[in-house]
Order: structure tokens, then sequence, then C-alpha cells
């Protein structure tokens, strides 16, 4: 049986975070025997917020580490990095043809990240969804894990996709849909458990990066924002409370223990109680991906090795589909 594609990105733009494992990368390790996995190290994606490459490139291997130490298996799926396949670029000029600006002014990010008025917004940040649009859209891509804030993304790419396939009458693009996590699609920052947890956050207390160490740990899971609740209740219940609900989610990810066990476990515990027990559920978590993560860090030649094994497989699978669609469009005669 053929398998499905599957196609996923990250930008290399700072330390990961709780966030990233448990709402992609933890995705990732399920999928990558089951189904044909692109996965992408984004950096052009990268240029639109940091201007400076040994930045880029230090993050590009801390991310690739981190997928090596949580047992992504370059074996088993395509690890590769977006600037050595060209042909996503090619893809990206059509599709800029063939989206209206109107389409990406209403892309919620977008609006969202210009309402930062030191922040000097450049066209790459306007056209960014199209770039998402060409990493999916050349590996016939059926399935795209990703978190909640990139759901918009993934519905323009499919309206791009169908507006181009009706007009040549033709499926020259597979029509990609989203995997998201049932609960840990969002998840959110510590003292403001209403806001997503962001990697460029600058205030770092709302954030559990995968290197962080255990003093900050601590300190970040005893500061987090809980209720007011009395007596306290450990229960999941993200209008009413958010905080709570947001460490359950974390922990039930951690431990693949159901929400549903851990409110049972600790229904008459503490709010203190509960916090210490699960820092040291994190911390030990943390550190197993931790300890190989400074294996695989040093190991530069080992990654080099994965970057461009994924790049020369890659780029075979990706010409030809570029090629095809030029071809369908009309561009190569
Ligand atoms: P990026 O690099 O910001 O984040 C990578 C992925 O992690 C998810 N994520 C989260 N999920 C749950 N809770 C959080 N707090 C959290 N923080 C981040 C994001 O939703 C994302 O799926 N544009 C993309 C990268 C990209 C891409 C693609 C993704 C480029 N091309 C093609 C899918 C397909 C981005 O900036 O993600």
């Amino acid at each position: 049986m053929i398998k499905k594609n599957i196609f996923s990105a990250i930008q290399p733009t700072g330390n990961l975070t709780i966030g990233h494992y448990i709402g992609v990368l933890k995705i990732w390790i399920k999928k990558q025997y089951k189904y044909n996995c692109f996965f992408c190290i984004a950096d052009l994606h990268s240029w639109i917020s940091i201007k400076n490459k040994k930045k880029i490139k230090n993050y590009i291997y801390s991310l690739l580490s981190i997928m090596l130490s949580i047992g992504i298996n370059p074996k088993k799926c395509n690890i590769f990095l977006q600037s050595d396949i060209i042909e996503h670029i090619k893809l990206y000029w059509l599709l800029n043809c063939y989206t209206y600006v109107g389409e990406l002014n209403r892309m919620t990010q977008f609006k969202n990240k210009i309402k930062n008025k030191n922040f000097k917004i450049n066209c790459g940040l306007l056209n960014y969804p199209i770039l998402m649009s060409s990493d999916i859209l050349l590996y016939n891509t059926n399935y795209v894990p990703i978190g909640y804030d990139q759901i918009q993304h993934i519905e323009l790419t499919k309206i791009i996709a169908n507006r181009i396939n009706k007009l040549y009458n033709k499926n020259i693009f597979t029509i990609p849909n989203y995997i998201i996590s049932k609960y840990g699609s969002k998840i959110m920052s510590l003292c403001n458990p209403n806001k997503k947890m962001s990697k460029s956050d600058i205030n770092k207390n709302n954030v559990i990066y995968l290197l962080d160490k255990f003093n900050d740990i601590k300190y970040k899971i005893i500061n987090s924002l809980t209720d007011s609740q009395f007596p306290s209740k450990i229960l999941y219940d993200k209008i009413k409370k958010p905080g709570i609900s947001n460490l359950l989610v974390i922990f039930s990810n951690i431990k693949n223990i159901s929400i549903n066990k851990l409110e049972k476990k600790f229904l008459n515990i503490s709010y203190k109680n509960f916090k210490n027990i699960f820092i040291n559920e994190l911390n030990n978590f943390l550190y197993n991906i931790q300890k190989k993560y400074f294996y695989f860090i040093k190991k530069k030649k080992l990654l080099k090795k994965i970057l461009l094994k994924g790049k020369l497989k890659v780029k075979k699978i990706a010409k030809k589909n570029i090629n095809y669609i030029y071809n369908c469009i009309g561009i190569i005669k």
C-alpha cells in the first residue's frame, strides 16, 4: 500500500518550547513510521524576523538536535533544510500570482504582529503564508501536523490549491488536511493562560523551554497562574480554570496519562502539592531530552550528514514535482 504524505515544519528562530513538543513534535514522533514524512527546518521563514546568519545556523542545529533527542528517526523520515531545496521558492513565486492581497491581510497572525508599532513590517511577513503553502503543496501532502495558530494558513493553502486546480481543470495539487493534537494544539503561557505560549515571549517566565534547567522550571511553575477556588480543585475547565487546565494538558502529554485519570488522581490535592509533583515530572521529562541533546549538539559532522542525506533525497522529489506543476501551468512547454 502506498503511504500517504505528511509535511510539517518548524522555524529555527529560537529555543523550542514545551508547546512545540506537545503541539507538533509528538505527532511527528507518532506518525513517522506509518507515513511518508517530510520534516522541514523552515530556515527561509526565519529571515522575516532574524537577519543574522550565525544565529539562524545555531537555531538550525539546535532544532535538529532536539528532533533527534525526542526520537525523530532520520532513517524513517525525510529531515531537511528548506533553503537546500530551491523548488520551494520556485513554487512560492507561482503561488504569489494566484493569491490575493486581501486574503493575506486577513490572516490573524499577520494582524496581530503588525499591532507592534516598533516592528517594521517587511513584505515577507505578509507573504509568509504563501511560502508555507509552497512548502506543503510541493510534496503532494495529505496531512500537515500543526498547532492551532496555523489552521488559518492551512485553510488558505487549500483555497489556493483548489483555485489553481479548478482554473486548469486538473488535480495539479493534492488538497492537504491538518492534524492537530486533541488537547495540546495550543499550550498557553504560564502567567497568562489566555495567551499562547510563544518562544519569542519577552517574559521568559511565561514559557517552558525544552532546554530549561531545574531551578528555572521550579520557579516558573511555582509562579504560574492558577485560580482562587477554595478549596482548590484540580479540574480541566478551559474557561473557568485556564491555568490549571493548561498544566493538566502539559502533565497529561508528558506522562501519556489522560486528563480524566489525572483529575481523579489529584482530586483532593492542593495547587501547591500538585505543582510540586508536576515540577518533578517535568524535570524528569526534560532531563531525558537534554541528556541526548547535549550529546547530539556536539556532533556537527553527524548533523550535517543528516541534512545532506535529507537534501539529496528530497531534492529529487521536489524537482520532479515542480517540473510537473510548471508543466501543467504552461511555464515549461
Ligand atoms: P512555528 O515555528 O512558529 O511553530 C512550529 C509548530 O509548533 C506549533 N506551536 C504550538 N503548538 C501548540 N502550542 C504552542 N504553544 C505552540 N507553539 C508553537 C505551531 O503551531 C507550529 O505548527 N509557519 C510555521 C512553520 C512552517 C510550517 C510550514 C508548518 C513553515 N512551513 C508548512 C506547517 C507546514 C511556523 O512559524 O511555526
